[in-house]
């Protein structure tokens, strides 16, 4: 059976579990943040399941004042699984294949990272058959004004909708292209032949369950998208943008103002997120960007299959 639970004010004890200190809640409906806690601590499977409860509850968790290099980076990262490299490979710290660099910054005439990365409402790498279950990126140096990550919460927004649309809803599948979003970006070199082998189309639910709190939620981006199964793709895509746009314009959203050595994680299987302007002429931004694979997304029609059992 799903959970039913309303988002807004659960917490189930877990600060206790985890040992991190208070919680302090970003918004009423999701995200948290977390002072005076060292990530480099946490070393029991214990305290990482802990966490993944968390973020699954959470859905957003910022790590206060994180003193981090590299390999502390992709260290934390791999408590959670399997780090999942960028299909942008180019934009890689050397040396570290799994983290992706953020940045405006030249040195010696390189970009050091992808200074377009993130822009547009979307879940991280939606386009591959086992998306990111879970997304960090830790701030080095962040522009002194704007700049911004947004939430919005998927999950959050699709409880309070009505049940009959709900309905339609749930046997809906989508078609992602990373091709089709990464053709929607101005000024950037086409794609490599090795990058557009490994992101052929691929079909998710439009309405999935998360594998940790059992939680229904819609599963979508602006762009990501190219169309739904059984429908023309003008109306297919009309409704995803609607809901996308629904999404945002509710009150299920958080914007994240970087301070450096902010720490940020968040569950990708129920949020969208997009990066916003910043002056990237005078200001600097670096940020190093880790994901985890998730599982292949569950919907709703395979949830309640698996939960049939035979008669004996
Ligand atoms: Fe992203």
């Amino acid at each position: 059976m799903l959970d039913d639970a309303v988002c807004a004010g659960m917490n189930a004890g877990l600060e206790a579990s985890i040992e991190t200190g208070p919680l302090d809640d970003l918004t009423p409906f999701f995200g948290t943040r977390i002072s005076g806690f060292d990530v480099k601590a946490i070393r029991s499977s214990g305290e990482v399941t802990a966490l993944q409860r968390l973020l699954a509850e959470k859905q957003v968790v910022v790590f206060k004042d994180q003193d981090l290099g590299p390999d502390d980076v992709l260290g934390f990262t791999k408590l959670f699984g399997t780090p999942d490299p960028h299909v942008l490979s180019q934009f890689s710290l050397p040396g570290y294949r799994d983290i992706y660099v953020l940045s405006n910054i030249v040195e010696d005439g390189r970009h050091v990272g992808n200074r377009q990365e993130g822009f547009g409402w979307h879940t991280d790498l939606s386009y591959f058959a086992n998306p990111a279950a879970y997304t960090m990126l830790y701030a080095l140096e962040v522009p002194a004004a704007r700049g911004e990550t947004l939430f919005a919460s998927m999950q959050c927004f699709y409880r309070e909708m009505p049940e009959d649309e709900k309905a339609k809803l749930r046997p809906l599948t989508v078609k992602w292209n990373y091709e089709r979003m990464y053709s929607l970006r101005t000024n950037v070199p086409p794609l490599t032949d090795e990058q557009r082998a490994r992101t052929p189309e691929v079909t998710q639910p439009l309405v999935r369950i998360h594998p940790v709190s059992g939680r229904e939620s819609l599963y979508t981006s602006r762009d990501g998208c190219a169309g739904v199964h059984g429908m023309p793709e003008d109306e297919g895509l009309t409704l995803i943008r609607g809901l996308v746009q629904r999404i945002i314009d509710s009150p299920f959203t958080y914007a994240h103002r970087w301070e450096a050595r902010d720490l940020v994680i968040w569950d990708n299987r129920g949020l969208i997120h997009t990066a916003t302007d910043y002056d990237m002429e005078n200001d600097r931004r670096l940020i190093y960007r880790t994901s985890v694979r998730g599982e292949r997304p569950i919907g709703w029609s395979e949830h309640v299959r698996s939960a049939v059992k035979e008669p004996a």
